[in-house]
Parts: structure tokens; C-alpha cells; sequence
């Protein structure tokens, strides 16, 4: 199964999220999607490496990243399932409409699994991570030990 996302960056809750999957799965494969005509500040290697560090933990976990459709990507790597996390009721219509576009997009072979956030994560997202960081402000609530100073100086401002 994939845990897709544009995980910019990883947050402790995403995490939380490869962790219960890993119990669930035997194999999951955490999906950095990004958008080649888009220029992110920070590079799709970089979401990769901190992610990679943060399920260092999760012996069958692996991650990856894609470019394109994701409903073409988890075809092609034969996964029956999506996974993904939802805090609240927002989420859940914009991933109830990901899960009819992606299943349309694999003709019935990807089907998605959503997982409620576990309650001390509701209120994280990536974007309060990237606001807090770049004023300078203390995130180590929000993302992972391992990546901690890293995430905070590659979004603090100037
Ligand atoms: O971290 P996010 O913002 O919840 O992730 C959303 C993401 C990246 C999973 C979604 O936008 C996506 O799958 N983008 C890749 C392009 C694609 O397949 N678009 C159609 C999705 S319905």
C-alpha cells in the first residue's frame, strides 16, 4: 500500500500515520508526489531524505517519490491501497474527492483507506510547520527529533 502526500515537510503526525500503517501492512511505500512544472522551496530528494530518516525506525517502510499521476504510479507498482490521514471534517470531503478521482484513474484497482489522526496530531499540518519555521519559532512539537534542525533552517526566512 502508499502513504502519498506532498509532505513539505514530514510532520510528526504523518508519522504516526507510516507507524500504524506499518503495523497494519506488510509493505508500505510513503510517496513524495510533486509537481514537475511547480518549483518548490524545497526539493522533492530533500522531502525524501527527511522522511527516509524520520521511518528509520519502520523496517518495512520505504520511500519514494513521483512526478506524476498518482493513480498511475500505484498501478504500476501493483498496490491495492491509499492510505491516507484525516483530522477533521475538511479533510475528509477533500480526500473523499481523491479517493473517487484516484479510483476512477486506476479503473477500480486502487481503492484508499482513511485513517483518523490520532488526537494529540489534529492540529498539525505541514503549513503551520513551514509558518512557524520561517519566523524562527520552535517546531520540535511538530516534526521528528532526527530532522528537527534541519526542517527548522530550510524554512526560516532570509
Ligand atoms: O499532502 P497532501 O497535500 O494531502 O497530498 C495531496 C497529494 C499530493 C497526494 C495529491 O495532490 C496528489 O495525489 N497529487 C499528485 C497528482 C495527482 O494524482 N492528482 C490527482 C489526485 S486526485
Amino acid at each position: 500500500m502508499i502513504c502519498p502526500g506532498s509532505f513539505n515537510p514530514v510532520t510528526r503526525g504523518h508519522v504516526n500515520v507510516f507507524e500504524r500503517c506499518s503495523r497494519l501492512f506488510d509493505e508500505v511505500v510513503v510517496v513524495v508526489m510533486h509537481n514537475a512544472a511547480k518549483t518548490y522551496h524545497v526539493s522533492a530528494q530533500q522531502r525524501v531524505d527527511w522522511i527516509e530518516r524520520s521511518v528509520a525506525h519502520l523496517p518495512n517502510v520505504r520511500v519514494d517519490a513521483c512526478g506524476g499521476l498518482l493513480a498511475e504510479y500505484a498501478v504500476q507498482c501493483g498496490a491495492k491501497f491509499i492510505v491516507k490521514g484525516v483530522r477533521d471534517a475538511a479533510d475528509m470531503v477533500v480526500e473523499t474527492q481523491m479517493y473517487y478521482a484516484n479510483r476512477e484513474a486506476s479503473q477500480g484497482q486502487v481503492d484508499t483507506l482513511l485513517l483518523p489522526t490520532q488526537e494529540e496530531f489534529v492540529y498539525l499540518s505541514s503549513s503551520i510547520v513551514r509558518d512557524v519555521a520561517s519566523y524562527g519559532g520552535d517546531i520540535s512539537a511538530f516534526v521528528p527529533p532526527v530532522i528537527l534542525e534541519q526542517v527548522a533552517k530550510a524554512y526560516r526566512k532570509g
